[in-house]
């Protein structure tokens, strides 16, 4: 600790310096908080809500996976994710199985705009399930250290109450202040413990009794698609204004509607990689990231919907039709950089790679 705090410097951390593990703290089953500090010394500026996407070692290759920070800027001495290994997991079973403190890894972000600093207001209601839990930590850390605590209804819905993530964390929270309301509802119980939370899968009336005032609140939903499905279902049905609703998908979403005019035209279409001294002719269906793999190329990537910013490149001539989910700016836009993954060349088509 000593060390961490004679090394402390005045600057923000930024990705071109590689993260250390500093802590890997087990959760719940086949899930982890892992701990980083900048090795300079650095502090870490973000808002609570974002995300980081970290370049994984693993064998065959290194792999691409997006975390929302666990952590909040209001204690800005490390960063941490929470990462949830399902069966058949890949980087993140990696990841619980090897990361070690003093390991270094690369990261890219902080990004995104899930974040209730987007969205001033007076009461929230943050809606999680699973892993979905982590930004809605990340925000609540950051209203208790503020030491406003806004009106948060904190809904979180779980197989069963061992598989709470933070659970004791934000009880103690909430012991303390009266704007916090926690609300856990599971799906089954754990044999030999008490629980007097709801049970049963999020419905209507639940949400009612949750959270009476639900239509004066700003709500922050995250977790699997079918849930926030159903969640939006409800609202909607349930006059809420939805223009007050924010969501945050871990997973691409079930299906893409592209807008007509946004649609691509589908026609051949040559994609040269300028940099690499190849290029491959692609049909107009095709990703420039799918083009890429063809030609041998590898454009790193993460979440492959348009979200993260892992797979930008630049652009040096031609069109694409790209429908992302926010992983690019207009001025990144405007200075020519695609997201590779959600882009379809529009005829011929040029990039810096
Ligand atoms: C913005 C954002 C924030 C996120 N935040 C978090 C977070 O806070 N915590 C968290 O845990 N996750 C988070 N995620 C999800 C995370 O990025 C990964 O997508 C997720 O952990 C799955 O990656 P993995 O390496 O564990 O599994 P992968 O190896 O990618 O596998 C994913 C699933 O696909 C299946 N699969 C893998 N390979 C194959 C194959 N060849 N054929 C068929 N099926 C296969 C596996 O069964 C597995 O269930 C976030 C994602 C985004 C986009
Ligand atoms: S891989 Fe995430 S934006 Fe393309």
């Amino acid at each position: 600790m000593g060390k961490q705090r004679q090394n402390w410097t005045a600057a923000p951390w930024d990705d071109r310096e590689e993260l250390e593990v500093a802590m890997v703290i087990p959760e719940t089953t086949d899930t982890a908080t892992i701990a980083f500090r900048a090795p300079s010394g650095a502090w870490f500026d973000y808002q609570p809500g974002q995300f980081l996407t970290l370049d994984l070692p693993v064998p065959g290759g290194p792999l691409s996976r997006t975390y929302t920070i666990s952590s909040s800027p209001s204690r800005p001495l490390s960063i941490s994710i929470t990462v949830k290994a399902q069966p058949g997991s890949i980087g993140t079973r990696w990841m619980l199985d090897h990361l070690k403190p003093g390991m270094r890894i690369k990261a890219h972000g902080p990004a995104g705009q899930f974040s209730f600093m987007r969205h001033p207001a007076k009461k929230y209601l943050f809606i999680s399930a699973g892993s979905g839990i982590t930004p809605m930590m990340s925000m609540t850390t950051w209203a208790w250290d503020s030491g406003e605590m806004p009106d948060i209804a904190f809904v979180h819905a779980a197989r069963k109450p061992a598989d709470i993530i933070f659970r004791s964390r934000l009880e103690q929270f909430a012991a303390r202040v009266p704007g916090l309301q926690l609300r856990f509802t599971v799906e089954e119980v754990d044999p030999f413990e008490v629980w007097s939370g709801f049970r049963g899968r999020l419905s209507q009336i639940m949400l009612g009794l949750m959270a009476p005032d639900y239509l004066e609140r700003e709500v922050f939903c995250c977790g699997p698609e079918p849930f926030m499905r159903a969640v939006r279902e409800m609202l909607g049905a349930l006059g809420y204004d939805m223009a007050r609703y924010h969501e945050e998908s871990f997973a691409a979403p079930a299906l893409i509607e592209v807008p007509v005019e946004a649609a691509p035209q589908v026609g051949l279409a040559e994609l040269v990689f300028q940099a690499s001294g190849t290029s491959i002719s692609s049909d107009g269906g095709e990703t420039v990231l799918a083009a890429a793999r063809r030609a041998g190329l590898n454009i790193p990537s993460s979440c492959n919907f348009g979200l993260c910013g892992t797979c930008k490149v630049q652009k040096l001539s031609g069109e694409v039709a790209m429908v992302h989910n926010g992983g690019i700016s207009d001025e990144e836009i405007a200075a020519g950089m695609i997201l590779a993954c959600c882009s379809r060349p529009q005829g011929p088509v040029t990039l810096d790679l």
